[in-house]
C-alpha cells in the first residue's frame, strides 16, 4: 500500500499467541487483555533495548472491546479492563516513542464474539481509530464471506486514507481464502494492504512453525513478488523463545517481526536472538526482496537465500533433521553465486569465514532443527574501507 509507512517489515510486540482472550483480570491480572498488559509492554520495549533496534509497535488484538457499541455506533474499549480508555493507552505509547496497534473484523463478530466492523460501520470505525490516535489496524476476517472481503478490505484501506492520520493496514484478507491465486490477487492486495496474513495462525511449536515454513516457501513462486516495501507477507508472529531457527528463516522471508512473548521475564538467550543487531537488519534491509528456497537435500538439509542491497546476501542453512548435528559440504558456487570472492559472517556465532573463493569447498555443521546463518559479501566493498562489516550492511 503506498502510504509511505511500512517500508522495511514492521517490527514490534503483539498480544495474540501468548494472551489470546485472557480477561479474566480477577485472577491473572498481569496477563489479562487489559490497558496493564500493553503499557507494561510498552515500557519493557523502552527499557530493554527493543525500541532503538526498530521493535516499535504495541499492537493490541482480540478481546478488548466492550460486547456492544455506544449509542452513536461506535466501538468502545471494555471499560473495566481499559479504564483509562485507548485514547490514554495511545498516549502512553506515544509518549515512549511507540506505536498503538489495535484489532477489528470485517465481518458481524470478531473471532472472539466482540462486535465486528460489517461493511456499513468501516468508515465510522476508521474514524474512531484515527481520532483514538492509533497507529495501525489489524483486519481480521472472522463472520464474512469472500464477496464482503473483495469490497471491504479496500473500502477500509480507503477510510483509512480518508482520515488523514497515517495507519498502516494489516489485512487478514488471504488468510480466509486460501492464500493463492485465483482467489487472491496479490496485486490487489499489494494495493490495499501495508502486509497480509496468508495463512493458519501461529502456535508455540516447533510443528506449527515447520508447517508455516513449508506453505510459505512451496508458494514461493507466487509469494515471493508480492512482496516489498510498504506490502508484506506476514507468516504470523516470532513464537519460541529459543528459536534461531524461526527468526532466521522469518529474516530471509522478510517477514514483519512482532513478537509474542512475554518480554517482562524474558531469558537472556531469548534476548540475545530477538536482538542481533545482524539479523535485524538483514530483515530490514532495504531493498525489500523476499527471500527464496534454493536448495532441498534427500538429506533433510535446506538452503535459503535472500539478496540484500550492496550486493550482500543472507544464507540460511537449515537442518530439518531431528537426529544429531550434520556436516553439510557446499560452495557458494553451488549456491548460485557469480565467480569471485567473498566474505561471510556468522549472523548468530559472529565468527568471520574470509576469503571464500565461490569455487571453494567448505563444511559446516548444522545442528537438527537448527540453522547456520551467513551474510556473505563480495571482498570488493570491503576494501573500500570499511572497517566494520556492520558498516557495509
Ligand atoms: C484469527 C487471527 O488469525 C489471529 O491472529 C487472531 O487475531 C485471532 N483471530 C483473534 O480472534
Amino acid at each position: 500500500l503506498d502510504n509511505g509507512l511500512m517500508l522495511t517489515p514492521p517490527m514490534g510486540w503483539l498480544a495474540w499467541e501468548r494472551y489470546r482472550c485472557n480477561i479474566d483480570c480477577r485472577t491473572d491480572p498481569k496477563n489479562c487483555i487489559s490497558e496493564r498488559l500493553f503499557r507494561d509492554m510498552a515500557d519493557r520495549l523502552l527499557e530493554d533495548g527493543w525500541r532503538e533496534l526498530g521493535y516499535e509497535y504495541v499492537n493490541i488484538d482480540d478481546c478488548w472491546a466492550a460486547k456492544q457499541r455506544d449509542e452513536q455506533g461506535r466501538l468502545v474499549a471494555d471499560p473495566e479492563r481499559f479504564p483509562s480508555g485507548i485514547p490514554a493507552l495511545a498516549d502512553y505509547v506515544h509518549a515512549r516513542g511507540l506505536k498503538l496497534g489495535i484489532y477489528g473484523d470485517l465481518g458481524t463478530y470478531t473471532c472472539g464474539g466482540y462486535p465486528g466492523t460489517t461493511l456499513d460501520y468501516i468508515e465510522t470505525d476508521a474514524l474512531t481509530f484515527a481520532s483514538w490516535g492509533v497507529d495501525m489496524l489489524k483486519l481480521d476476517g472472522c463472520y464474512s464471506n469472500a464477496t464482503e472481503q473483495a469490497e471491504g478490505y479496500p473500502l477500509m484501506s480507503k477510510a483509512l486514507n480518508a482520515t488523514g492520520r497515517p495507519i498502516a493496514f494489516s489485512c487478514s484478507w488471504p488468510a480466509y481464502q486460501g492464500g493463492l491465486p485465483p482467489q487472491i490477487n496479490y496485486t490487489v492486495l499489494g494495493e490495499a494492504c501495508n502486509l497480509w496474513r496468508n495463512y493458519d495462525d501461529i502456535e508455540d511449536s516447533w510443528g506449527s512453525v515447520l508447517s508455516i515454513v513449508d506453505w510459505f516457501f512451496n508458494n514461493q513462486d507466487v509469494l515471493q513478488p508480492a512482496a516489498g516495501p510498504g506490502k508484506w507477507n506476514d507468516p504470523d508472529m516470532v513464537v519460541l523463545e529459543e528459536s534461531k531457527s524461526q527468526m532466521a528463516l522469518w529474516a530471509i522471508l522478510a517477514a514483519p517481526l512482532f513478537m509474542s512473548n512475554d518480554l517482562r521475564t524474558l531469558s537472556d538467550e531469548a534476548r540475545a536472538i530477538l536482538q542481533n543487531k545482524m539479523l535485524i537488519s538483514i530483515d530490514q534491509d532495504p531493498l525489500g526482496i523476499q527471500g527464496r528456497r534454493v536448495i532441498k537435500e534427500k538429506s533433510n538439509i535446506e538452503v535459503y537465500l535472500r539478496p540484500l542491497a550492496k550486493s550482500a546476501s543472507a544464507v540460511v542453512f537449515f537442518s530439518r533433521r531431528t537426529d544429531m548435528p550434520y556436516r553439510y559440504q557446499t560452495s557458494l558456487k553451488n549456491l548460485n553465486y557469480t565467480s569471485g570472492v567473498y566474505m561471510a559472517h556468522d549472523v548468530f556465532t559472529g565468527e568471520m569465514v574470509q576469503n571464500l573463493s565461490d569455487a571453494t569447498n567448505f563444511t559446516i555443521t548444522i545442528n537438527p532443527s537448527g540453522v547456520v546463518m551467513w551474510y556473505v559479501y563480495p571482498v570488493k566493498l570491503r576494501e573500500l574501507g570499511n572497517s566494520s562489516v556492520l558498516s557495509v550492511l
